[in-house]
């Protein structure tokens, strides 16, 4: 039988701290409660999904390689900060052939000036930001019609 496809959703610096984090922003949801809630969309939809966390810029770059070598369907990655500076991480996108969806609870857009430059966004498939943690359901919803599935 065939493998079941798998999405990798990504999560970078201070989103383990979703719920404490100035919930004004980023709403009172817990990264694991947004897990839950797309593990079981991405489930309904016969997908798995690899959901990870990580402070450190190398993970992210690392598990993106990972994602592309495994032959993920798709990777949903918040890289939150690291959106903004990381060159390395848009190396990284342009690097690997998986299709990322760049995601963000709040709108950066509406935000400070230095949230409003995404390298992650100049490398990245599409993005969607704005909706809370609707984000990465929406997200999910578009990797599985980019995937066919
Ligand atoms: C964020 C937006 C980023 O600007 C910020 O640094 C984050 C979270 C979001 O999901 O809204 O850490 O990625």
């Amino acid at each position: 039988m065939a493998e079941t496809p798998t999405i990798y959703v990504l999560n970078g610096p201070n989103l383990n701290l979703l719920g404490l984090r100035e919930p004004d922003i980023y709403g009172h949801d817990t990264l694991d409660d947004i897990a839950g809630r797309v593990e079981d969309a991405a489930n309904e939809a016969g997908v798995d999904v690899d959901f990870r966390q990580s402070n450190h810029e190398g993970h992210l770059i690392d598990w993106l390689h990972e994602a592309n070598a495994m032959g993920a369907k798709a990777v949903l990655l918040n890289a939150g900060a690291f959106t903004h500076s990381s060159i390395a991480l848009y190396d990284a996108i342009k690097a690997i052939s998986v299709p990322v969806i760049e995601v963000h609870l709040s709108n950066p857009h509406t935000r400070e000036e230095f949230r409003h430059r995404s390298y992650v966004g100049m490398a990245a498939k599409g993005s969607i930001a704005g909706f809370g943690a609707n984000s990465y359901l929406l997200a999910l919803r578009a990797a599985l019609d980019l995937a066919g599935l």
